[in-house]
């Protein structure tokens, strides 16, 4: 079998060891009578070094070509590598033709330019480690929640609740072509998942701390570079939980710990973004690991942005929803520090969230972490687990029916309980700096636009 690129340049010693190693051509340059491979295989952000002597025709193994080579793992004595492959036999699997190809040797493509690729880019190196830190920071959100003992829950994509109430569903319904009837599949309107939530909230009612990483879909009309149709979410529900600060913690936790084990498992590639991409970022993620997170409530948080009203387009006013330039302007304000903004009112939020009965400025337990570059990066909230209040809420909304399930579960052992969501591209824009989200999904989906 092959040896993974990411393998054979850990063989420090060099042994001499005969491998194999497939790959993509990152570039090929001539040497009197030596050529020079750089190979990539995704398993890496570096290369392995292929020398080959040449008799190879150098042609056929351009870049982009994908190879396969035999050889000697050998101690390189090129600068910055440890180890080359001296090759006895490279055979090219499949040769590109460099004209037609988007991607140019040497040449740093600009993430708009390669948006238009999206079944290309990631054979770039900006694209790969983007992804591959995507790929690492699942992985840190599943280990911090397992070692902090929640259950991993499946929830479904397909349901027939609306969790946020703001009506951004995309409906679901088999296609002309199928032989089923096509009206009413379900017997009930059916639509793509707009959070995970309820379905968690469900769970935690058994499993105490539960959370999920899945896909969630939102028919908002935005081209914003914080806003996808089709988005992942990081969610988490925990019983028994009293007051904000229990689940700001867990917030900070996450942000903090995910992050932190993101830059030990693949600092390279963090490297790369922060260098290229976003010049300076490596301070500012700095900044945001090594300090507190802040907290202010959403009452003083209005109070601080009239303060500042000529600096917006949308003036500031309690009992209205903060822009995203609002919240641009409060992270500054605190610092570039990421801040907890509490306590929103009531009439602003879903039915979910628990009353907290402090009259006229009527507010509910919520919670949303803003992050600098970013603005909102998680929501979350205390839930209403009262009964009677909850029933009330549904009933203003008109949503009695359709709740039934949900009012049971504050029928039959119901629990004070809390939980958030964090976007899962959000996060990642935060810790790299990347400035449009649609670079850190493989496929971004977008009003008009469904690529591939
Ligand atoms: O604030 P949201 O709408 O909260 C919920 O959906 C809750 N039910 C979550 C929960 O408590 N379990 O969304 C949560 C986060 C936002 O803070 C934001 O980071 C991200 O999801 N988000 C989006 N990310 C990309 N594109 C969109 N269109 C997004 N909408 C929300
Ligand atoms: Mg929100």
């Amino acid at each position: 079998a092959a040896l993974s690129v990411r393998d054979a340049l850990r063989a420090r010693g060099a042994s001499g060891e005969r491998v194999k190693v497939q790959g993509w051509i990152r570039s090929a340059r001539s040497q009197k009578e030596v050529l020079f491979l750089h190979v990539n295989d995704g398993s890496s952000l570096e290369s392995l070094q292929v020398v080959a002597d040449s008799s190879f025709d150098s042609r056929e193994l351009a870049f982009g070509s994908s190879v396969e080579a035999q050889g000697q793992l050998v101690k390189s004595p090129s600068r910055g590598q440890n180890v080359e492959l001296k090759a006895e036999k490279i055979e090219v699997i499949g040769n590109c033709d460099a004209k037609a190809f988007p991607i140019k040797y040497k040449e740093r493509h600009p993430l708009e330019y390669l948006r238009q690729y999206p079944h290309l880019r990631c054979r770039t190196n900006a694209l790969a480690s983007i992804l591959r830190v995507r790929s690492e920071a699942t992985a840190a959100v599943h280990s911090f929640f397992k070692d902090s003992g929640f259950v991993h829950i499946h929830t479904p994509v397909i349901t027939s609740n609306d969790c946020e109430g703001a009506g951004e569903l995309f409906q679901v319904e088999p296609s002309s072509k199928t032989k089923v009837p096509k009206e009413n599949f379900f017997n009930v309107p059916a639509f793509l998942t707009v959070s995970g939530q309820l379905h968690l909230e469900v769970m935690s009612g058994a499993f105490t701390r539960v959370f999920t990483i899945g896909p969630t879909f939102r028919a908002e009309n935005s081209q914003s570079r914080r806003h996808l149709a089709e988005f992942y979410m990081v969610e988490a529900e925990i019983s028994f939980v009293e007051s904000l600060q229990d689940l700001m913690q867990v917030m900070e936790g996450l942000f903090k710990s995910t992050t932190m084990m993101v830059l030990s498992n693949c600092p390279k590639d963090v490297e790369l973004c922060h260098k290229f991409i976003a010049p300076g970022h490596k301070d500012r993620l700095e900044h945001m690991l090594k300090n507190n997170f802040l907290t202010i409530s959403y009452t003083e948080a209005v109070e601080i942005l009239k303060q500042a009203s000529e600096n917006f387009t949308f003036t500031p006013e309690w009992g209205v929803d903060l822009q995203t330039e609002h919240e641009k302007y409060l992270v500054k304000h605190c610092g570039n520090i990421p801040v907890f903004v509490i306590n929103y009112p009531l009439a602003l939020k879903p039915f979910y969230m628990r009353d907290n009965e402090d009259g006229p400025h009527h507010t509910v337990a919520a919670v949303d972490l803003l992050v600098p570059g970013v603005g909102e990066l998680i929501g979350g909230s205390l839930r209403e687990e009262r009964y009677h209040f909850l029933e009330q809420r549904l009933a203003r909304s008109g949503l009695t029916e359709a709740y039934q399930w949900y009012l049971d579960l504050r029928r039959f052992g119901s629990v004070p309980h809390g939980g958030f969501g964090m976007g899962f591209e959000r996060y990642l824009q935060c810790i790299l700096g990347v400035d449009n989200i649609k670079d850190v999904i493989p496929f971004p989906r977008f009003t008009h636009s469904c690529l591939l």
